[in-house]
């Protein structure tokens, strides 16, 4: 249903129709698990399993439950869709949400590696492949993209964003959600995009997960909601909230936050839903006194829909409305806009999955081949000395593949995953194996065994991961054997990073260390003088210090999913070529966190690089950095204007040569300075990027507009959006080192 009038029409008369009690339950989200029977008694989610799943279904039959999460079985949606469509006197369906972070069956690389292509167009196609597979099994919207600034990489929760930056991390917002929705909602074979968290969840104290935020106001409207911002310019029909206090108020309970910035200020017109009990959890806050407060102060601060596992807060709301705690009002503008959605998505016409057609979706080829083209082109060369890489296969007899992550199929997906498919998943391992083919030896050995979390992740209970002490694996002879063959061998490729269950949602880290036995493992293989590629699996930076200095070649894959290992592949025999940048400041060490390029100048700005005095201030890699196997000139920054007005726009250009023999791809990024104003500016601000395709020995000219909205920003003092007069530093380079090359003059 497209029609607004019509849309209109239908949700007045519904809402006339209906009682307090069938409106909360359009407000209410229920978990509905089928866990592997292993986890029926995990008492992590503190859930009686056999129970739940009943009183949801009751609930539903009932009309006191308007959304589900977690069913991704075509067959069991619909039962569960029939139960409500047959049970409730409107026959209104649920929505089914899930956590479609990186694609569904075909898994996607992470979306910190999504972001590192710094190419829009890959990321929307990726979403899209997601959102076909998701909308053809029954899903309806995706509690995703995760959109939150992550400058602290000891939150696990870093991966799932686009790394520090608001211009990047709001360009890839954008892409998102255009690939999950397409041009608007109810697109067939898309689904709903839900950016998350509002707001500020990236800035826990510490890095630890859930903890508290405080955030300074000019953080708040420069840095944390332009990436919101951007998604909901981009036609995200769902915001879900975060589970944290933004300053002493809980983000689920705060007016401030939910009406007056995401619907005042940024124009929000969808609906809000909750994170996880985290309606409930405003009692645990100590912020309402319990759950019928919560329901209350949750439901007038604008939250939308409830997500809970069991006992809402929610079911108190009729009582609420009954006693004048609640106004009509607000539970009916909450209700209108959940029903809006279901009828934008067609679903009270056509509730039901075609349960034939999902299992062809799913198994779609060119889906593969998207995932793999991503893979490829989210990785980040990080070193390349003596251009080591890429390999040339025909020179090649023997390649060692090591480490614990060079041939495991769970870990190569990441986290975030529930519906992949191992049979189909391939390793580096794998993937080496099959591009070099029979003639070349290929051995592989993990050297030291799969690295433990100290507490364990609540993930854990969905499967998949290696067992953490295989029969029969001898730690010595194992590290003993990978030395050896990597002594054999005329290449060692070894895979070090994070267990897929080290990263992600509630594994935080207080060291940025690689776990285990693996910086062992690659100094004894190092030391077998046989050249070394390090493939870094991973999600945040990790300590490489001791790589970056003695290990020739370092290729950053990240999690690259399901087609990951074919891609590596490709990239470390040049049949493609790296052009991923980091999406963050890498730091040398934990103790440098939070590092973010775009700091401000301040007390003493020549000794910036010197502020410890036990170790450099500076990154091991900075934002932006990657290399490729083509080389890159820039020419001068061309200015078309020295001077303008406050409304003015500069185009600020350079030519790009490249001076190699092989075809490559350079991302082109625009830094801004500001050099004085109403208050003090960043050393650099990201305002222009272009991934660019130039042939070897060719020149490109590549051109950004820098207008008002590149020179405003948020001042904390007037609490207002400012341009001020200034002169304005142009940098364009290959990444956030790029020297000034020009400057402007913006007039007052
Ligand atoms: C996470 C959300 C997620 C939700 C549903 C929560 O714990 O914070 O990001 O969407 O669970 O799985």
């Amino acid at each position: 249903m497209t029609d607004d009038a019509a849309i209109r029409d239908r949700i007045d008369a519904l809402l006339a129709a209906m009682t307090p009690e069938e409106k909360a339950g359009q407000l209410t989200q229920y978990f509905f698990f089928s866990l592997p029977p292993e986890a029926q008694d995990d008492a992590a989610i503190g859930l009686d399993v056999a129970a739940q799943p009943r009183a949801v279904e009751a609930a539903l039959a009932r009309g006191g439950a308007g959304s589900l999460l977690f069913v991704t079985d075509p067959a069991e949606i619909n039962r569960l869709q029939r139960l409500t469509v047959e049970g409730n006197r409107h026959g209104i369906p649920a929505l089914f949400g899930f956590d479609v972070i990186h694609g569904l069956r075909t898994i996607l690389p992470v979306p910190i590696a999504m972001a590192a292509s710094w190419d829009p167009a890959t990321i929307e196609a990726g979403q899209a492949v997601a959102a076909a597979e998701a909308r053809a099994v029954g899903i309806h919207w995706a509690f995703a993209p995760m959109v939150d600034i992550a400058r602290d990489p000891r939150w696990g929760r870093i991966v799932e964003g686009a790394g520090e930056d608001p211009y990047l991390g709001a360009a890839v917002a954008a892409a998102q959600v255009r690939g999950f929705q397409g041009d608007r909602i109810g697109t067939p074979g898309r689904i709903v995009a839900g950016p998350k968290h509002f707001a500020g969840y990236g800035y826990g104290l510490g890095g630890r997960d859930y903890d508290e935020v405080s955030l300074a106001d000019a953080d708040l409207w420069n840095v944390v909601l332009p990436p919101f911002a951007a998604a909901i310019e981009a036609g995200a029909g769902n915001v879900m909230t975060a589970y944290m206090g933004l300053n002493g108020i809980p983000a689920t309970g705060n007016r401030w936050l939910l009406t007056d910035v995401l619907r005042d200020a940024l124009g929000f017109e969808g609906f809000t839903v909750s994170d996880a009990n985290a309606a409930r959890n405003l009692v645990a806050h100590g912020f309402a006194p319990d759950l019928r407060e919560a329901a209350v102060r949750a439901l007038t601060a604008g939250l939308d829909m409830e997500m809970a596992i069991a006992d809402p807060a929610f079911d108190r709301l009729p009582a609420a409305l009954a006693d004048g705690a609640v106004p009509q009002e607000a539970l009916d503008v909450a209700v209108r806009r959940v029903l809006e959605v279901k009828l934008r998505l067609g679903l009270l016409d056509d509730p039901y999955v075609d349960e034939a057609r999902a299992a062809a979706v799913l198994a779609d080829p060119a889906h593969r081949e998207v995932a793999r083209e991503a893979a490829r082109r989210s990785a980040v060369l990080l070193r390349n000395e003596g251009d080591l890489l890429p390999l040339d296969p025909a020179a090649l007899r023997s390649v060692a593949v090591l480490g614990p992550l060079a041939d495991s199929k769970r870990d190569t997906l990441g986290p975030w995953v529930f519906d992949f498919d191992l049979d189909e998943t391939v390793t580096v391992a794998a993937g080496l194996r099959a591009r070099l083919g029979d003639d070349v030896r290929v051995d592989v050995a993990p050297g030291i065994p799969v690295g433990q979390r100290v507490f364990p992740s609540m993930f854990d209970m969905f499967g998949g991961n290696a067992p953490s002490d295989p029969e029969g694996f001898d730690p010595e002879a194992e590290l003993e054997r990978a030395v050896r063959l990597a002594a054999d061998a005329d290449v060692a490729v070894v895979v070090l990073g994070e267990w897929q269950n080290m990263i992600g949602e509630a594994a935080s880290r207080s060291s940025l260390e690689l776990p285990g036995r693996q910086l062992e493992l690659l100094q004894a293989v190092v030391a077998t003088g046989t050249p070394t590629v390090l493939l870094v699996m991973n999600g945040r930076p990790l300590d490489l210090r001791w790589a970056a200095e003695h290990v020739p070649a370092i290729l950053d894959v990240w999690y690259p999913g399901s087609q990951g290992g074919a891609a590596v592949a490709d990239l470390l025999v040049g049949d493609a070529a790296p052009g991923g940048r980091l999406p963050f400041t890498w730091p040398r060490t934990v103790g440098q966190v939070p590092m973010v390029y775009s700091h401000l100048t301040s007390h003493e700005p020549e000794n910036q690089g010197r502020r410890y005095w036990d170790d450099a201030s500076t990154p091991l890699f900075p934002f932006g950095h990657g290399l490729g196997y083509a080389r890159f000139a820039y020419g001068e920054v061309e200015l078309d204007a020295a001077e303008i007005d406050l409304d003015g726009v500069v185009e600020a250009s350079v030519r790009v040569r490249n001076t190699s023999d092989r075809d490559g791809e350079e991302v082109v990024q625009l830094y801004l300075h500001q050099r004085s104003g109403t208050a003090a500016r960043p050393v650099r601000e990201l305002k222009g990027f272009r991934r660019v395709a130039i042939p070897a020995g060719q020149e490109r000219r590549v051109a950004f507009r820098v207008g008002p909205a590149e020179r405003r920003y948020w001042n904390a003092a007037a609490r207002s959006w400012v341009r001020d007069p200034a002169v304005f530093d142009v940098a364009i380079g290959g990444d956030s080192t790029a020297g000034f090359g020009g400057a402007f003059t913006v007039r007052g």
